[in-house]
């Protein structure tokens, strides 16, 4: 810890006091190991803006002693080719284990560090990170090729899927210790060896975690944590020739730079970038559910959500009902430091860069004459140090401002009009993104119809923001390519081998 934190914080639990009393450092090949530069880089308190901890920045160097690692690990098959699939299984629900056992500690650097509430890195963030290795720890032995049964009667051909080899996963800083595992636990059940780009803002609990993989029986260089900045320690991992693959979740404007730097070896890549996600509530709906599963579709995560319901479609004629209640359910919200005593329900956006960026487009869309039904300012008295942003909903906004198009990932929602299911399915899909859509109605033919008429990767009828690690996810069009969790997440970390044996 640099700065002494508020007293109204809740009190750090020693093993994370301990954690950042001193530089946290990458971890390679099953140790922590200072970059070559010895150059630190820092991380702050979004509630507060005092700084937390210093970080070991990862360079191309070390970028390369991180391959060499992970490298030597996979080829020499620490991870798949001597240990059993069953074996690979236990080590991986060990870890989901040991994220339960130490989800405390984790739960208070993913606070610190992103700045939601620890209430929800407690409930939401640990559990669903532990849930998702649970998942995954099934998976190994049942990792399966085909027979196929080929034309001539004398050639045996069967298909193996084996994983790809050393993947660099690039994470964002919206749940960071979730995103991080929605990755390395399909890619280690495959039997992939990860080095694992966590966001400079937040990489903290990866940090953390990278001891515990050392606990649940991982041999050394199958686990590794690079911390650093995109440029620097993640651009070093797209570019190298001994990087197989790369997982990556973030901007759509990094995707393109990630696209082009993997052509070198011409890695695998998979992609799970923004969304401008339609959410459209028809008049038959219940509008008691709708009113409060829009807000929280918005609002969750103060927006900082790929899948956020962040153009909000409401049928005319309970246009104005709607907006009502959704204005009355947003005033409820309580808004704080993600580490007070007094849990607040939502924290800061995650750093000074987000609030600028989010700020500039509230004050554009005011400029152009949205009207503000609640929100539209940062917020200032006692929050004033912090990165807080008022929820904020608005009306008088048209499908081609930029504001209604491009993504905010911030607390903030268009609202707008509609009239009839025609129109509404050309103006949701109207988007270059197409990572989820949503709609709230008690016709059922009309659920259905637009299920298969809506673009986009996840649509979500009558609730929102629904994901299990079972159930596939990711995007159409820019919303990226490949799809995480479920079967389709194994299939993105493996490649499938064809055998042809002769049998005379
Ligand atoms: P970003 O896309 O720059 O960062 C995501 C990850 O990519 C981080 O780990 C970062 O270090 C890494 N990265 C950055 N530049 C890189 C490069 N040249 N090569 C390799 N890795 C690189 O996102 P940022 O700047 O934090 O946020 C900007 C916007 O991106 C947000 O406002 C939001 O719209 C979007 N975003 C979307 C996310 C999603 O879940 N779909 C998550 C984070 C951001
Ligand atoms: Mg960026």
């Amino acid at each position: 810890m640099i700065d002494s934190l508020p007293e109204t914080y809740i009190p750090l639990l020693p093993e994370v006091k301990a954690f950042l009393s001193q530089p946290v450092m990458p971890y390679i090949g099953g140790r922590y190991v200072a970059p070559r530069s010895e150059q630190v880089f820092e991380t702050y308190d979004p509630s507060s803006g005092r700084r937390l901890a210093q970080v070991g920045r990862a360079q191309k160097d070390d970028a390369d002693v991180a391959v060499k690692a992970a490298r030597a690990a996979f080829d020499q098959g620490d991870w798949w080719l001597k240990m059993s699939p069953a074996d690979r299984s236990k080590c991986i629900w060990r870890l989901a284990e040991l994220i339960e056992k130490h989800g405390a500690v984790l739960a208070q650097l993913d606070s610190l560090d992103n700045g939601k509430p620890l209430e929800t890195t407690r409930t939401v963030d640990v559990p669903l990170s532990a849930d998702h290795l649970y998942y995954y720890a099934g998976w190994p032995p049942r990792i399966e090729g085909s027979t196929i049964p080929v034309s001539q009667h004398t050639m045996f051909n069967y298909t193996l899927r084996e994983p790809v080899g050393v993947v660099g996963l690039i994470s964002p800083w919206n749940y960071p210790l979730l995103m991080a595992t929605w990755k390395f636990a399909p890619a280690l059940a495959a039997g992939n060896c990860v080095i694992v780009k966590p966001a400079e803002q937040t990489p903290l609990s990866a940090l953390y975690l990278a001891r515990l993989t050392e606990e649940a029986g991982f041999p050394p260089g199958v686990f590794n944590v690079l911390p650093g900045y995109g440029e620097e320690a993640g651009a070093a991992l797209v570019e190298h020739h001994g990087v197989d693959k790369i997982g990556f979740t973030g901007s759509v404007e990094v995707a393109r730079k990630i696209v082009q730097g993997s052509t070198g070896n011409l890695k695998r890549v998979s992609l799970e970038l923004g969304g401008k996600s339609p959410n459209i509530v028809f008049a038959d709906a219940d509008l008691e559910r709708a009113v409060v599963g829009s807000t929280w579709a918005i609002f969750g995560n103060n927006g900082q959500s790929c899948t956020a319901g962040s153009r909000l479609y409401i049928e005319r004629s309970v246009f104005d009902q709607v907006i009502a209640g959704m204005k009355e359910e947003t005033r409820k919200i309580r808004v704080g430091p993600g580490m007070a005593q007094q849990q607040p329900d939502l924290g800061p956006v995650v750093s000074d860069e987000q609030l600028g960026r989010v700020m500039g487009y509230v004050h554009e869309a005011l400029e152009q004459g949205a009207q503000a039904v609640t929100g539209g300012a940062r917020m200032g008295g006692l929050l004033q140090d912090g990165y807080f942003i008022e929820p904020t909903i608005f009306t008088n906004v048209t499908d081609d401002l930029r504001v209604s198009r491009e993504e905010i990932f911030g607390p903030v929602v268009c609202a707008m009009p509609f009239d009839d299911v025609e129109e509404i399915i050309g103006r949701a899909n109207d988007t270059e993104f197409g990572l989820a859509a949503g709609l709230w109605t008690t016709d059922v033919r009309k659920a259905h119809s637009l299920a298969k008429a809506l673009r986009a990767g996840t649509i979500w009828i009558n609730t929102w923001g629904d994901t299990e690690a079972a159930s596939p996810f990711g995007g159409y069009k820019q919303s990226g390519y490949g799809r995480e969790m479920g079967k389709e997440a194994i299939d993105l970390y493996t490649e499938v081998k064809s055998v042809w044996l002769k049998t005379n």
